[in-house]
């Protein structure tokens, strides 16, 4: 399973690119927005240095919802660098850009997707990766996890190549079921990513290992 980190913050992207585990980098929005990232320049640049920094798959989001717009738009950023992939909404004209883009062999990410209909339309249309987000299905009370499982076998069945890329993650706990459910890829807010490492008993046995490693001489 691939691990990307889910941010637009050039620190927590460090932090999870030293660590050695990392596959590639998601953003959308709100997060760049979060980040004080405005202008189309200052986009531009902060996706370039996110891609100096991490090799992998770089998920840049159009910001416009037509098929043209979204068009211009993919186009200018995966002319950016070779590393990112365009990402696109999960709207009828998105699904007539993701055709585009996949003719054109440019990588796509189909975003906001809560159906497996709408999962089984983004892989139709070539896309690279599809993003079901789990944690705003939680936050109304269905299972995210569910989702992961129905798109899962929809893939199987067909073999598709679209990967799934299970996003609004919330816990240490989601990246472990999109693990065992076999999604090909989570993103994740380094604070989960980072909760996989901790176990008490993991602590206790090291601190009993270095205080006996003293008595070794
Ligand atoms: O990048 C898309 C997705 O991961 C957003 O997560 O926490 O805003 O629901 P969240």
């Amino acid at each position: 399973m691939k691990f990307f980190i889910d941010t637009a913050n050039l620190e927590q992207i460090k932090e999870a690119q030293d660590l050695g585990i990392l596959d590639g980098v998601t953003t959308n929005p709100s997060l760049m927005a979060k980040e004080g990232i405005s202008g189309a320049e200052a986009i531009k640049q902060h996706y370039k240095t996110i891609c100096e920094i991490v090799d992998g798959d770089i998920s840049a989001e159009v910001l416009s919802t037509t098929y043209e717009e979204m068009i211009k738009e993919g186009e200018e950023l995966a002319a950016i660098h070779p590393n990112i992939v365009v990402k696109i909404p999960m709207i009828k004209d998105g699904v007539k850009a993701l055709k585009y883009f996949s003719d054109k062999g440019i990588k796509t990410n189909c975003t906001l997707i809560f159906s497996a209909g709408q999962a089984l339309l983004a892989a139709k249309a070539g896309a690279t990766y599809v993003s079901p987000f789990l944690g705003r299905l939680d936050d109304i009370s269905t299972d995210g996890l569910n989702l992961i499982e129905e798109i899962r076998t929809i893939y199987n069945n067909y073999m598709y190549d679209t990967e799934i890329l299970a996003a609004s993650i919330r816990s240490p706990m989601h990246i472990i079921n999109c693990a065992k459910i076999g999604a090909d890829v989570i993103t994740s807010p380094l604070p989960s990513i980072l909760a996989l490492l901790k176990h008490p008993l993991t602590d206790l046995g090291l601190a009993q290992f270095v205080a006996d490693a003293k008595k070794l001489g």
